[in-house]
């Protein structure tokens, strides 16, 4: 009897839509929290900074997590955590399969350096209103090597890793599953709960990287990570707390 392994979430499957998230947002009225979309290729699916993420192979995972939190809308650490919090989920059941991850703040997870998955939340707020937050992910399950040869940047998958098809859907449930046990917790405690669990895997910390911000790139050592999760960098300037950006940073 699968009762309890049933009662976390919702789940509801689609073939296509233009993004998870964003027909998520569009529609948020009509999800309860805690409820999963699905497809299986998304037409426009995209990631930060609107960039393209690519959507086309169905045996990748595709999803958004609808999820409506009673806080204030001013109380975004921990909307900014969750990315954190799943990116910890998903490096932990990575690792179930067999496969050591590192995390790249703030939120993608690598394997041999390379990403399999990307992470993006959305929040609706309107004025002090904050009606809830999809929290986005993709990842390259079952990508070729020639299919991911066509990303621009180095990507991987687990298919390639492993060397084996791997069932998106069991793949999914250990994923989501693992999210939900934890999550009450997470939003008491935030980022304290995964702090330890998210360092663990900063293989950049003590590394020269840059930080990049749309068109502007800054080199600095990567010192630590904060308790809310933002990043220490020491530029020549001085020490600063990144909140924002992308980590570039070579192995
Ligand atoms: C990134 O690495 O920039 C984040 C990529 C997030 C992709 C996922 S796929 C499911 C959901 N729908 C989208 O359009 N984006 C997210």
């Amino acid at each position: 009897m699968k009762l309890g392994r049933l009662m976390k979430f919702k789940e509801k499957f689609y073939e296509e839509l233009s993004s998870t998230n964003d027909f998520a947002l569009e529609n948020l009225s009509d999800f309860d929290d805690r409820t999963i979309i699905y497809a299986d290729v998304q037409t426009n699916g995209h990631g930060r900074f609107d960039r393209e993420w690519v959507s086309d192979n169905s045996e990748n995972l595709y999803a958004s997590i609808v999820l409506k939190p009673e806080i204030e809308s001013d109380e975004n650490s921990v909307l900014s955590n969750l990315t954190q919090y799943l990116c910890v989920k998903l490096a932990e059941t990575l690792e179930k399969y067999g496969m050591r991850s590192s995390i790249k703040w703030p939120n993608d997870v690598l394997v041999n350096g390379k990403k399999i998955a990307g992470i993006l939340a959305q929040a609706n707020v309107s004025g002090s209103k904050f009606s809830g937050v999809v929290l986005g992910i993709g990842v390259n399950i079952n990508m070729t090597q020639e299919e991911l040869n066509l990303i621009n940047q180095p990507a991987t998958s687990l298919k390639v890793e492993l060397q084996k098809t791997i069932d998106k859907k069991e793949f999914s449930r250990n994923l989501f599953e693992a999210f939900f046990e934890e999550y009450d917790e997470f939003l008491s405690k935030g980022f304290a709960l995964i702090k330890k669990r998210y360092c663990e895997r900063c293989d950049f910390i003590s590394k020269e990287i840059s930080i990049k911000n749309f068109d502007e790139s800054r080199n600095g050592i990567a010192e630590k990570i904060n308790d809310d999760g933002s990043l220490e960098v020491t530029f020549a300037s001085g020490s600063e707390t990144i909140r924002i950006g992308d980590l570039l940073w070579n192995y």
